[in-house]
């Protein structure tokens, strides 16, 4: 069975990642060692794809990456690409945006969660997808489910948290869920094309 590396050390991301692709013929590999890739300044596409590129370059498998950020629309789209860079922890992250929308109502609270994923083949392939989901940043957070910023992202529809949804519920939803429906799609296509 071919394999697939899935280029991140975060396990949270890990754990949406390979329930998503599980029924994919490909066995689902964690990253065997760290590879240390500098997120700069660039788009979520790039941050990915440079993850997912490395990745192929060092272990010489098809390769998954992704790259994830908060959006605020009345922040004008903040934290953005610089989700991971505005606190040490996700604690204080969560703290940071939070203090950024003190005393401020729902209207100014809706936000956009986004994931670009992208996989690289040992031959020299590039491929995207995409999902975003659409939600409002809580007043406090609340579940112990997920990792980062869930919970205080909150789904009117379901009336959670994200944080408040098992790692099914939360994939059938989430930005990561929809961009992996279609990472699943493309893998597929890969596996065919190389039997
Ligand atoms: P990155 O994709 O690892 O660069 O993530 C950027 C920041 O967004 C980190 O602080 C993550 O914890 C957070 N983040 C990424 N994906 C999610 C998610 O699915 N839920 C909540 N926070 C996330």
């Amino acid at each position: 069975m071919r394999k697939l590396i899935i280029a991140t050390t975060n396990k949270g991301k890990f754990r949406e990642m390979s329930k998503a692709l599980e029924e994919l013929p490909l066995q689902i590999i964690p990253l065997p060692s760290h590879i240390y890739v500098e997120e700069g300044e660039e788009s979520y596409w790039e941050n990915a794809a440079r993850k997912a590129m490395k990745a192929v370059e060092m272990f010489g498998e098809i390769a998954l990456a992704d790259d994830s950020g908060l959006e605020v629309l009345s922040l004008g789209g903040f934290p953005g690409s610089r989700s991971k860079r505005i606190g040490q922890t996700d604690e204080e992250r969560i703290n940071t945006i939070l203090r950024m929308l003190e005393g401020k109502g729902w209207e100014e609270r809706e936000a956009i969660f986004r994931c670009v994923i992208a996989i690289a083949t040992p031959d020299g392939r590039l491929e995207r997808a995409e999902g975003i989901v659409r939600g409002y940043i809580a007043y406090e957070p609340k579940g112990e489910g997920g990792f980062g910023y869930d919970p205080i992202f909150f789904l009117p529809e379901k009336g959670k948290t994200m944080a408040e949804l098992d790692v099914e519920e939360k994939n059938a939803i989430s930005h990561r869920g929809k961009a992996l429906k279609e990472a699943k799609k493309i893998l597929q296509r890969l596996c065919n094309e190389c039997k």
